[in-house]
């Protein structure tokens, strides 16, 4: 039987476990010396082939097709190579025109999802490459696919998807940052630059793992809600996406996650007091796109303090412009726009677990929900 090691529930040792489960998905794979990511073992597709590439598709469901969301963003940026992503249930029925000089991405936690191996044999069929990610060493998906990237983060018992989820999209980086040093898209001091933010990361974990406590006090202020709506604008998006089924699985409160800037196409109807909002608000200054974006955020939660909305903002540590408009604000270490969904939905695993157990709910076994979803 697993040991909880002191913790009152799976879910909480499993989110405290990110900063570990980082540090072994990341550092066995970047070289000390140079710098440079060593993954040509596990991916076992030729250099030559890898170069050709002509699209990157991804397929999983649930929680780890939103880290295969945040994973677009990454090999669009770092490998410029057009990334399609898809609901691995949806996937066969339309008709995805994918074939050869492709590769397919089939992300799982747990190996066993049944629409995930599908997808995975029916992108084969079609003469695609296939590589998956996993976290269980000789799982179905991982028999059955080219190459293979594990993530190390330890068997995961809570139904709810936390450290999987953050070390897949620590592997879905170093996948693209190997890619790119093939393909040479980006130059080899840029590329040094990213392993070492991305060496950063355990550490930065930790230092958001420190405000346990004062999300455990939030979620007194917010638990009564019944509808909560999650924003996040690229990258971040699917952050949102992820902290409203963390929310919704483990609390039973209805949450949705949306684009931020979609909010103006409907959703803003319902937008006042009682529809508490969490908005990824953060920014990297060293990156002028994400500056830009950072302004509409700030402009946005203006217009929804106008309608009364209460505002939850996820920020980079000494914002005080966010701060003095939010309502509260939870403030993560810098780190480029790439990288920060991992620091970003720690605190929002930390919201759902603190408001399940402000509920009295079973935690670690949500109703009508299985660790592995293996049928169709
Ligand atoms: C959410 C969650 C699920 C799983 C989904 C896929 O917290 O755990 O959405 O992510 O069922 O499971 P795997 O990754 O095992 O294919």
């Amino acid at each position: 039987m697993p040991d909880k090691n002191g913790f009152p529930h799976f879910m909480l040792k499993e989110i405290f476990e990110q900063p570990q489960a980082l540090r072994d998905t990341i550092g066995p794979r970047i070289s000390p010396e140079n710098g440079e990511v060593g993954l040509a073992d596990e991916v076992r597709i030729s250099d030559d082939e890898l170069r050709t590439l002509l699209r990157v598709n991804i397929v999983a469901s649930g929680t780890s097709r939103h880290a295969g969301m945040a994973g677009q963003y990454m090999f669009q940026e770092l490998v410029q190579l057009p990334v399609e992503v898809d609901y691995a249930s949806e996937f066969e029925y339309r008709n995805p025109l994918i074939g050869g000089g492709e590769l397919t991405i089939v992300i799982t936690q747990s190996g066993e999802t049944a629409d995930t191996t599908a997808a995975q044999r029916e992108a084969k069929k079609r003469g695609s490459r296939t590589v998956a990610i996993s976290n269980v060493i000789g799982s179905t998906i991982a028999r059955e696919a080219d190459g293979v990237l594990y993530t190390h983060a330890g068997p995961e018992i809570s139904i709810a998807s936390t450290k999987a989820f953050t070390a897949q999209m620590a592997v879905l980086f170093l996948f693209a940052a190997y890619l790119a040093q093939i393909r040479d898209s980006v130059s080899k001091p840029v590329l040094r630059r990213w392993t070492k933010e991305l060496l950063a990361l355990p550490e930065k974990t930790e230092a958001v793992l420190q405000q346990a406590k004062q999300i455990q006090g939030l979620v007194e202020r917010f638990y009564k809600f019944d509808d909560f709506l999650f924003l996040g604008r690229a990258i971040h998006y699917p952050i949102a996406m992820d902290g409203a089924l963390k929310l919704k699985e483990v609390s039973y409160i209805h949450a949705e996650g949306y684009p931020t800037g979609e909010s103006k196409h409907g959703p803003n109807a319902l937008i006042d007091e009682y529809l508490p909002i969490v908005i990824i608000a953060t920014c990297d200054r060293d990156d002028s796109g994400s500056v830009i974006r950072y302004e509409k955020n700030l402009a946005n939660i203006r217009g929804f303090k106008q309608q009364a909305a209460k505002i939850i903002a996820i920020a980079s540590e000494g914002d005080d412009a966010i701060e003095s408009i939010a309502d509260h604000t939870i403030f993560i270490p810098r780190a480029p726009e790439m990288l920060s969904p991992i620091l970003e939905i720690v605190p929002l695993q930390l919201f759902a677990y603190y408001s399940a157990v402000r509920k009295g709910l079973d935690v670690d076994r949500p109703r009508n929900l299985v660790k592995s979803v293996t049928t169709e």
